[in-house]
């Protein structure tokens, strides 16, 4: 163990006043003590969040994949790095060693660059969670081509907006991807895609499936025709600290996804940092944490973290009902867990089942249990508690974002005291503030106010891919030289943080974040549609669902309801996905507006979530009489 990772309660009070009073030396420290650095920084830290302009380890040289691969091999070559389990709990799982993991990486990157790619060119991973996702991410981090892995669940129309927004000049994908008894055709989609890309010139294929797929003369290539014969050495390509790793979409508050850029250095260290702290790894360990790698969570604490700290990463491709809805725990069984991370949707939905699911299953070796994404209620907390720690796992709430690259807010496990419902305290180097609607910091125990974060991290996104104006917008001028996560939160007298939710027009559905303007866009885009507005509603298992409000065209109004409903749906499912389905819509003559145009979500919200009692003052709308009609037809 390292002396800036807590050990004990007293520890983390001890390295969290140090890393505030000089962040340059706990990180400097740390940096230097805990990685391979080609050269050492000239400063550690230059920022200016005004701007904002963000540096950490300005003046360094490193290569990630060194750090997250090479350096393990003279010690831990044969210790295990990837345990892949397949979504057919028949087909081999696979246990991939520092050592194999190395030359399968090298031999993808030497693939890669065989195709013209070279450093800062951007790569688009439209990839099933097999190994050779995990490989293709860390080989362009060798090469310093910058991945964006777009999840493999998302459309043609999403995969196109972010392959053309990031100016991506290769793809990798596969014929097809399983997910539970589903096959996803991803070559196909991927051609759809492509229809509207022309900025792409290579596609390197994935047999998979052995769905029966189009190549493309001139642009589509076979993994495995290109891969075979590829060296097993590559030489890793020597990084600025500060030059980008990787993009990573996700939701913002207009329709168009905002490419999160990270950088290599600063996001390394605090990957590592917060993967050690948190989840207290020890050297034997099997880690366990179900994100897709399509999602930040993957990226760090599937990829980058553990590897980085040379511990054995599961990967799973599957999903938890299949074959049937005790799959996780045989999974525990099987590779014997003893650190798992997941979703409380996830949670939700298997709480839902006959407990047989899970007392079928030996979950003797779980010591740590986690969770991420989306406030966990209290019934779930105590399920996950029960059933399956066993009341003796600490729970790790994590709260953090893509935009902040690593977790933020959460307990230590075993260290710091858990509060079902909170991620209580924030890591070392990271200093949470409550934001009051005049801008002023709210400085009292006891409160409730927007959460911000005043100091800088290492693993803050640098900027969004092509719009540092949009990213100032976001992210720093509500409150001048801070960090606004978009995100509410109480905070208690001994300083626990309890996350309420978006304060935005982000809603969080089965964890994914979901931007309520771009499903309007598509809404609008049907004929029959003059305009529509989207909020979220507390929904049992997902957390929220999708309730969507809609007006008519006056010569659509006499329309079948079901039938557009219907349409509406599936033209959503069709251009963003299936996860940004509205479970709910609902036809009005109107939807309320104040007298400069805008329209009143606060009300809607309140009708989609049957809280029908109290609206505030509706006098400043310029419509009040649409809102009697609107709740009377609620859903
Ligand atoms: C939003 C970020 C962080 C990786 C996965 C999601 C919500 C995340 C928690 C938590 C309450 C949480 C926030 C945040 N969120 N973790 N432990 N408790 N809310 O990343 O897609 O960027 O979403 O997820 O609202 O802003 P993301």
């Amino acid at each position: 163990m390292s002396e800036f990772i807590a050990t004990d309660l007293s520890s983390y009070y001890s390295l969290y006043e140090q890393s505030v009073r000089d962040p340059s030396k706990f990180w400097g420290d740390f940096a230097e003590k805990e990685f391979t650095w080609i050269k050492p920084w000239d400063n550690v830290l230059n920022c200016d969040l005004s701007k904002p302009e963000i540096r950490w380890f300005e003046g360094a040289k490193l290569n990630i994949v060194e750090n997250c691969i090479d350096r393990h091999l003279q010690e831990n070559a044969e210790k295990t790095a990837i345990i892949f389990e397949p979504n057919d709990p028949n087909e081999s799982a696979q246990n991939i060693s520092y050592a194999e993991l190395s030359k399968n990486v090298n031999k993808t990157a030497n693939m890669i660059r065989s195709l013209g790619a070279k450093k800062g060119d951007r790569v688009c991973l439209y990839m099933p969670m097999v190994p050779e996702l995990a490989y293709a991410v860390l080989a362009c981090a060798k090469i310093g081509a910058i991945h964006s892995v777009v999840f493999a669940g998302f459309s043609a129309k999403s995969l196109s907006d972010r392959i053309n927004d990031a100016e991506c000049k290769y793809v990798i994908t596969a014929d097809g991807g399983y997910r539970g008894s589903k096959v996803t055709p991803l070559k196909s989609i991927t051609d759809e895609a492509l229809q509207s890309c022309s900025c792409v010139s290579k596609v390197i294929v994935l047999k998979r499936t052995n769905t029966e797929v189009d190549m493309v003369l001139n642009r589509d290539v076979w993994w495995h025709d290109l891969y075979d014969n590829q060296p097993l050495e590559c030489d890793a390509e020597v990084m600025d600290a500060e030059d980008e790793l990787f993009i990573l979409y996700t939701s913002g508050s207009t329709g168009q996804p905002k490419g999160m850029v990270h950088t290599c250095g600063g996001y390394m260290v605090y990957a590592n940092y917060s993967f050690r702290s948190v989840f207290q790894y020890e050297s034997n360990d099997v880690y366990w944490c179900t994100a897709d790698i399509g999602w930040i969570t993957g990226h760090s604490y599937i990829i980058y973290g553990p590897l980085s700290a040379g511990a054995t990463t599961v990967m799973f491709e599957g999903v938890p009902s299949y074959p049937d809805m005790g799959r996780f725990w045989q999974v525990v069984e099987k590779h014997k867990v003893n650190i798992l991370y997941t979703a409380p949707t996830a949670i939700r939905a298997l709480a839902q089942c006959d407990i047989s699911h899970v007392t079928n299953s030996d979950l003797s070796s779980l010591k740590t249990l986690g969770t991420v994404g989306e406030p966990i209620n209290l019934e779930a907390w105590e399920w996950y508690d029960e059933q399956i720690g066993k009341g003796k796992c600490p729970i790790v709430d994590t709260w953090w974002q893509t935009e902040t690259g690593g977790i933020m807010i959460s307990p230590l496990a075993g260290i710091t005291k858990t509060i079902p419902t909170f991620a209580t305290l924030p890591l070392p180097g990271i200093q949470p503030c409550l934001m009051d609607q005049d801008g002023n910091e709210i400085t009292e125990d006891d409160a409730e106010g927007r959460l911000c974060i005043k100091a800088p991290w290492p693993s803050m996104a640098r900027t969004i891919y092509g719009n540092h104006q949009r990213f100032k917008g976001t992210y720093y001028s509500a409150f001048p030289s801070k960090y606004f996560t978009g995100d509410g939160a109480k905070r208690d007298a001994n300083g626990n943080y309890r996350i309420t939710g978006r304060v935005d027009d982000v809603v969080i559905v089965s964890g994914h974040n979901l931007g309520t303007a771009e499903i309007e866009n598509v809404i609008d885009e049907h004929e029959a549609v003059t305009e529509s507005a989207v909020v979220g509603y507390p929904h049992p298992i997902k957390g929220n669902s999708i309730y969507a409000f809609v007006t008519l065209k006056d010569d659509s109004k006499h329309l079948d309801s079901a039938t557009l409903e219907t349409e509406i749906t599936s033209l959503v499912s069709k251009t963003l996905g299936p996860i940004s389905k509205p479970e709910k819509i609902q036809f009005c003559d109107g939807l309320p507006k104040t007298r400069s145009g805008k329209i009143m979500r606060r009300i809607l919200r309140k009708v989609a979530s049957n809280e029908i009692d109290n609206f505030g003052d509706i006098s400043t709308l310029l419509n009040p009489e649409c809102v009697e009609s609107i709740v009377v037809n609620r859903k």
